[in-house]
């Protein structure tokens, strides 16, 4: 599913990249570009990476 829209973004990126060491909202704008543009899906994607987090 679709996390960040303006980059074309998927859950799926999001836990790979927290898997190779994305701690924080940050860091995923920075490897992924997640929150760059509208910024709209910044609080999703804070959730997937929590998720993410707890599963790993
Ligand atoms: Fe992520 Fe717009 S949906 S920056």
């Amino acid at each position: 599913m679709y996390v960040c829209i303006c980059k074309g973004i998927t859950d799926n990126h999001i836990r790979e990249a927290v898997g190779n060491g994305c701690d924080s909202l940050r860091d995923l704008r920075r490897e992924l570009g997640v929150g760059s543009q509208c910024g709209k899906c910044a609080r999703h994607a804070r959730q997937v990476m929590r998720e993410a987090r707890s599963a790993n």
